[in-house]
Formats: C-alpha cells, structure tokens, sequence
C-alpha cells in the first residue's frame, strides 16, 4: 500500500478539501467554456472530488489514479450516487499502456503533477492522449520552501510559473492563462502558512 491507498477510505473526510474542490471547479467554469468539451481527463483524481464538482458541467470524465485504494473509493462513490458519466480507472500513465479510443479534449490535474518526478514525461504522455487543440488545465502549488508536506517527500517544491510554461511549452502546449485562485492554509497563529496554488491552462497544438 502506498501512502494514498492508506489515506483513501477517510479522504473525503476533510470538509476543507470538499471547499477547496467546489472553488477550484469554480474558477475553471469561470475561465473556460465546460460546454464545449465531449471526454474529459482527470489524472491524480484520488477520490474524484473536482471530478464530482464538475460532473454537470461535462458530458464523460475519465478518472485516472495510480493508487487502488484511491480508485476503488471513486468507483464506490459513483455507484453509490449513480453517477454514470464518471468512469474511474486505476492507471499510471508513466508505467501502464494506454491509449484511449478516443482522446480527451479536456485534462485537468489537482495537487498531483508535484508528485510526478518526471514531468516532461508525464506532459507528453498527456500530449500523446488529447485531441488537437485540446486544453490541458494543471492546478498546483507554486514554488515553496519545502514546508508543504510535512512528511519525507522526494516530488516537486511546487513550481515556477516560468519553468513550468517551458516545459507545456516544450511537451506542444501553447500556455493561454496563469492566475493565482487559491490559498492552502496550514497551521495556526504565529505558524500559519499559505500556499498559493496556481490555474494554468494550456492548449494542445497540432501536430506538423
Ligand atoms: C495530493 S493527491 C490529490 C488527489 C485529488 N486530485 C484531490 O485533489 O483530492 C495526489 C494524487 O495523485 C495520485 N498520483 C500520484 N502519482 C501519480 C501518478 N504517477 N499517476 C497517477 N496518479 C498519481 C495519488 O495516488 C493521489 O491520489
């Protein structure tokens, strides 16, 4: 088991992480038209929180983890709210074979790309999976001192805007938007800390 298998079964658990999903899932509606997009991808959909925000504004979204134990509370979930445009699979898409019957024309990604040592890999499996055209949405933190995971933690201290528009760029991203749109908060008082995480959005470019 690895540690988000072990944290699953109570994810949901944190009412803040339940605001933070509908806010999030807020600030794509404002920025992009939702109604356009027939097959949707979330990668690092953990439970589906943001997937479960935007389940009325996309016609299919592909929730895709690599933890099991992640995956199997997303398929419980949609079951449970008979929910049957939401299709959770278990997949890690820097290991696993995949290729889609259709590609997506929509690929977001909440707090996960930071845990993805390989990004321009990552980027491009993402590149390889979505229409031309296709936008790539990433919500992350940005770059931090290395006091956001209070655990041993070997990913990303979150990421400069610069360095990271490279790399879309690089992957055949044109980026179209950055803005700050949230705030994760921890600790109290004198130990309070805000981590601000970013929307990036990014349009696929046609292959020449
Ligand atoms: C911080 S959690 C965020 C989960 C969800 N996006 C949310 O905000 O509630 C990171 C998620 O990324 C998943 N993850 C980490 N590395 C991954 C990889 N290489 N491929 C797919 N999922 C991955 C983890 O299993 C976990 O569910």
């Amino acid at each position: 088991m690895n540690e988000f298998d072990e944290m699953a079964a109570t994810w949901d658990d944190d009412p803040i992480r339940m605001e933070r999903a509908a806010s999030i899932a807020q600030s794509m509606r404002d920025i992009l038209d939702m109604g356009i997009f027939q097959n949707a991808l979330e990668y690092g959909s953990g439970t589906g929180l943001l997937s479960f925000a935007l389940e009325k504004d996309l016609k299919s979204i592909t929730l895709m983890d690599e933890s099991f134990e992640m995956t199997r509370v997303a398929i419980e979930k949609c079951k449970a709210s008979q929910v049957n445009h939401l299709h959770p699979i278990r997949m890690d898409l820097m290991f696993d074979q995949y290729q889609p019957k259709s590609k997506f024309d929509l690929i977001f990604i909440l707090l996960t790309l930071h845990h993805i040592n390989d990004t321009e890999g990552i980027l491009s499996r993402f590149k390889d999976i979505i229409n031309p055209n296709g936008i790539l949405a990433i919500i992350d933190l940005e770059s931090e001192d290395g006091s956001f995971h209070d655990r041993e933690f070997h990913g990303h201290l979150g990421f400069d805007r610069n360095e990271l528009e490279k790399k879309v760029t690089g992957a055949g991203f044109q980026p179209k938007h950055y803005d700050v749109i949230y705030n994760i908060v921890k600790g109290e008082d004198e130990d309070k800390r805000s981590y601000p995480l970013f929307l990036m959005i990014a349009q696929s470019l046609q292959d020449v």
